[in-house]
């Protein structure tokens, strides 16, 4: 298993590019079952997660390849409804490709999957969802079997505004008949994306971005030539990584818009933030000042950048509540910030971080994509050499991540 190790104390410096959203690029591949034809998707980031949709798609009978930073996928037949456990346990995104199915095929059979390293993440709200418009649902050896001749336009309110079931069911429900609104819809840019790439299809969709999404069913979609959006998380990760060692850094290819909460808060840490159109310009002072975050759906503080931020918290001036109101268990940083050095307290959602004056580096354990990007920004900063063990959750989620912050100046290498 491949580790990475920093050797902490350098202040990052010069030029970074950021890749294309992972969470963006997931639903709109899935979106391409819905569109037979060649679909080209652009700016789509190389990950292990992108691969393993295109694998689950190749598995649905579609053509799949990656070429200059995109990738093709050819969808003229679907000869399979399965998304087997194998790709579910692997990627929980794979559920995307149920709404999608159940539209184009009338039926799928999706592994339900499992609880994570981060919650119990249940997709209950996926299936009543498609229940409501009218397929009909059955649980059987550890299988979800969705089947409807023809989904029909209903009305939708979400419990709790959720990310793939807003996706899942505005998949669904762009071939249904009638309309479909979708209420307490969940607002982040990625669900935004997906309806603009639904739309470039032919789809008739309203109000994306807003908790209310109203889908007139169509007769059919066209192929995708969508490019995606750039990562906010990995930009709001590189933010992180410059605040925390003192430097200068330009985040190029980005989209401020998408990231402002963690703009605000950083800048009220004391972090130095400006932005043109695409590119921000953060300089990080010689010790932040602490202050308390909620996460909170879009466009509330991000749980993806939760651990980050508590990375960049550990070294505060003053003592800082950070509050996890998405996951129930998004925490398992804290152990590992700990080994470092780090003073935190956890009671229930709340982890009290009270900043110090140094890091120490030790070796630490990565538990999930976003916890060892965590490890990464304190590594950086720490005093002696961090080594994170199983980085394969980093390599889900970011595209050359030691090769960008080489470039930094930061001295990282991957030890295979
Ligand atoms: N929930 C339910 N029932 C459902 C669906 C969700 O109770 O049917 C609950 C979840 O357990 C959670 C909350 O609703 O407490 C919100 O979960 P959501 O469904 O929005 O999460 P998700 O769609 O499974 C996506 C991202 C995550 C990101 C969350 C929150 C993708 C592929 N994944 O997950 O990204 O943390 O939204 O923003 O888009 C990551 O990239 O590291 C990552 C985990």
């Amino acid at each position: 298993m491949d580790k990475i190790e920093v050797e902490g104390g350098v202040r990052l410096s010069g030029e970074v590019i950021i890749s294309g959203a992972k969470n963006a690029a997931l639903p709109v591949m899935a979106a391409s079952i819905l569109g037979p034809g060649e679909n080209l998707i652009s700016n789509v980031p190389q990950l292990r997660d992108i691969s393993t949709m295109g694998k689950l798609l190749a598995h649905l009978g579609m053509g799949y390849h990656q070429e200059n930073g995109g990738v093709i996928l050819q969808s003229s037949d679907i000869t399979s409804i399965e998304a087997p456990y194998d790709y579910v346990k692997t990627m929980r995104a794979s559920v995307l490709v149920l709404g999608p199915l159940v539209a184009r095929a009338g039926e799928a059979k999706v592994s339900l999957p499992g609880g994570c390293a981060i919650g119990a993440r249940p997709i209950n709200l996926h299936t009543i969802g498609l229940e409501k418009m009218g397929a009909e649902i059955s649980l059987s050896e550890g299988y979800i079997h969705a089947k409807a001749k023809k989904l029909k336009g209903a009305d939708i309110y979400f419990d709790i505004p959720t990310v793939t079931g807003t996706e899942n069911l505005m998949m669904a429900a762009t071939l249904a008949e009638g309309e479909t609104v979708l209420e307490n819809a969940a607002c982040e840019p990625e669900v935004v994306d997906l309806a603009n790439a639904l739309i470039s299809m032919g789809a008739d969709i309203r109000g994306a971005g807003t908790r209310i999404v109203k889908i007139k069913g169509v007769t059919g979609l066209s192929p995708l030539n969508y490019r995606i959006i750039p990562d906010r998380i990995e930009a709001g990760t590189f933010l992180a990584a410059a605040a925390i060692t003192e430097g200068d850094v330009g985040i190029n290819n980005c989209e401020p818009g998408h990231i402002e909460s963690v703009i605000n808060k950083l800048k009220e840490t004391g972090v130095e933030i400006t932005h043109e159109t695409d590119r921000l310009r953060v300089r990080g002072p010689a010790r932040v000042n602490a202050e308390d975050i909620q996460t909170r759906p879009y466009p509330g503080f991000p749980t993806d950048m939760q651990a980050q931020f508590m990375a960049l918290m550990t070294l505060a001036e003053g003592t800082s509540l950070i509050t996890e109101n998405i996951f129930e268990n998004r925490f398992m940083h804290v152990a590992e910030l700990k080994r470092m050095g780090a003073d935190i307290r956890v009671e229930g959602s709340i982890a009290k971080v009270k900043g110090i004056r140094a890091l120490k580096g030790a070796p630490v354990m990565a538990t999930d994509l976003r916890a060892s990007a965590s490890l990464v920004v304190a590594g950086l900063a720490a005093k002696g050499t961090t080594i994170i063990d199983r980085v394969y959750h980093i390599d889900r989620g970011y595209e050359s991540i030691e090769e960008k912050l080489k470039v930094l100046g930061a001295r990282i290498r991957r030890i295979k």
